[in-house]
């Protein structure tokens, strides 16, 4: 799997490396980085990071840092993820920075290279899920193409109301899911 990093005008994307812990489980514990998402301890945010590593070693677009290139600040993140949604593990594509970076159209430009890439790799349809009172977010899925598709709730909860948007990646196809994951741990087989 190819590692060269993608460049905008003002950004770096890259793939995580383990020198990049500290400031995620920094950002992860962070209550306005973390806003509309369930904010973590410093066990479940290093558990965060972990898979974004585990992650960026199966899929070229998987959660990686959004790096400002002028200063070398990591501004957030974009890039898939692995979710579950009715018992089947699918990618869904995520997008979040720090509130200093916002509304600088930074999300819209790292989401719209790393979907390009996303699209000369694989063909199928990203999920993407957002809560509907989160327009920011909604208006950066409406700039890179995704399109409402339904209204789930996370859990199955009919008060935790979330949309499911969705987008042709390549020439398109079906929903694009995980990459079997190594196993975790040892594994006994008589
Ligand atoms: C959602 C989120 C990532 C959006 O980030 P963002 O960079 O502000 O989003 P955009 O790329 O749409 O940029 C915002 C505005 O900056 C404006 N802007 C200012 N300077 C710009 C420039 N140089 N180039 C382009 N746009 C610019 C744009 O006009 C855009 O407004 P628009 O919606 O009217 O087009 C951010 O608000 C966030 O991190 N929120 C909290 C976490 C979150 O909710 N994540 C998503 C969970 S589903």
């Amino acid at each position: 799997m190819g590692r060269v990093g993608l460049t905008t005008d003002r950004l770096l994307l890259r793939h995580p490396v383990e020198a990049d812990r500290a400031r995620f489980v920094e950002l992860f514990t962070d209550e306005e980085f973390m806003v509309f998402g369930a904010q973590l301890n410093t066990a479940s945010a290093n558990g965060r990071f972990d898979e974004m590593l585990e992650v960026s070693n199966l899929v070229e677009y998987a959660k990686q840092p959004i790096v400002d290139r002028a200063s070398g600040t990591i501004l957030g993140y974009t890039g898939v993820g692995v979710i579950d949604f009715d018992g089947v593990d699918y990618l869904e594509w995520g997008w979040r920075l720090v509130a200093s970076a916002r509304g600088k159209g930074v999300a819209t430009e790292a989401v719209a290279a790393l979907l390009t890439r996303a699209d000369e790799i694989d063909d199928g349809k990203m999920l993407c899920f957002i809560e509907p009172a989160n327009t920011p977010s909604r208006s950066v899925a409406d700039k890179v193409g995704f399109d409402w598709w339904k209204r789930a709730h996370w859990g199955g909860d009919p008060k935790e109301a979330v949309d499911v948007l969705v987008r042709a990646v390549g020439v398109g196809g079906a929903l694009l899911q995980a990459p079997p994951r190594p196993a975790m741990g040892r594994k006994i087989e008589s």
